[in-house]
């Protein structure tokens, strides 16, 4: 069996977790710093898998060691927004924390693949990869695979179109500026584009881009966790499976798009050596500046970075 570890035990580790667990992909390894919570949490989640029928061992802890030999590192630690926060204004908090569980759990698994879900999202990525100095390759940021669910979500709601037939594809950072994109998605190979009025596509666009914090404006006390997770559970699943599905997430940028030496959401391969290609769409001149605005926003975040760790 597979090892997956998850660094931070809170409503998004603890979710990701159950959405693995029912997968019955890996042995499951949740740590938090707070005592007997990722033991607690881990335990009732053991104790579920004999009704759910599934044979997955989850264990809980607050040191690092128990994620030796991990197949795959996820690393959820962090603060969360509170409305009227950005993304970025997490940067400072979370900085540390991600760079210690990067560090720490690098030692203990030197092979791990890692998928970083903790906000801002593209740098807290470049961070980890920075700290642990592995291979672009294995280091991946979960965010296109939410926002994409999303907006699929809303264009389910908008035209009454099974989900499974919406293909819905995001680009750029996951902030604000992020870049859905209207003529490569679609509904059963019809561009999204030519299905719906063009008033309709725009409000879809718009609270796309805005999905985190319309959660997080309901919750008041944390963001989102139930897509956010799956979204992470499907990218862990198609790691191990070594599936090569291609779904949009963070990755390293090395001329890709015309971008360098940051993290940036574009369309990847996944397979068990983790990034195993970066696709590049062909893009017309308006979708090529929504995405140079998104990078930019993003290379800000990443340069805010670089003043405050030495990388
Ligand atoms: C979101 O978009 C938490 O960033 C995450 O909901």
């Amino acid at each position: 069996m597979a090892k997956v570890s998850i660094i931070g035990a809170g409503m998004t580790g603890a979710t990701t977790a159950h959405w693995l667990a029912e997968r019955e992909l890996a042995d499951l390894v949740l740590v938090d710093v707070l005592e007997g919570m990722p033991q607690g949490k881990a335990l009732d989640m053991f104790e579920a898998m004999p009704i759910i029928g599934k044979d997955v061992e989850i264990v809980g802890a607050n040191s690092y060691e128990a994620t030796k030999g991990s197949d795959i590192i996820v690393i959820t630690a962090g603060l969360p927004r509170k409305p009227g926060m950005s993304r970025d204004d997490l940067l400072t908090a979370n900085a540390d924390i991600v760079g210690k569980a990067a560090t720490e759990t690098l030692k203990y698994s030197p092979d791990a693949i890692y998928v970083v879900l903790t906000n801002p999202l593209d740098t807290m990525s470049y961070l980890a990869m920075k700290m642990t100095g592995v291979p672009a390759q294995r280091v991946i940021g979960q965010a296109g695979v939410l926002d994409s669910a999303r907006m699929r979500a809303f264009v389910a709601l908008e035209t009454g179109v099974s989900v499974e037939n919406i293909h819905c594809y995001v680009m750029g950072g996951h902030g604000d500026e992020m870049v859905p994109l209207t003529r490569h998605s679609n509904i059963a190979g019809v561009a999204l584009r030519d299905y719906l009025p063009a008033d309709r596509l725009e409000a879809i666009v718009n609270r796309t881009r805005k999905g985190g914090g319309e959660i997080v404006n309901l919750l008041k006390t944390g963001s989102a966790f139930y897509a956010p997770s799956a979204a992470v559970a499907q990218m862990v699943e198609a790691i191990l499976k070594d599936k090569h599905l291609i779904v949009p997430a963070a990755a390293y940028m090395q001329g890709e798009y015309g971008l360098r030496d940051m993290f940036f959401g574009v369309p990847v391969m996944l397979g068990r050596s983790g990034v195993e290609k970066i696709v590049e769409y062909e893009l017309d001149a308006g979708e090529q500046d929504l995405l140079q605005k998104s990078a930019a926003a993003v290379k800000e975040t990443h340069e805010a970075l670089k003043n405050l760790v030495k990388l």
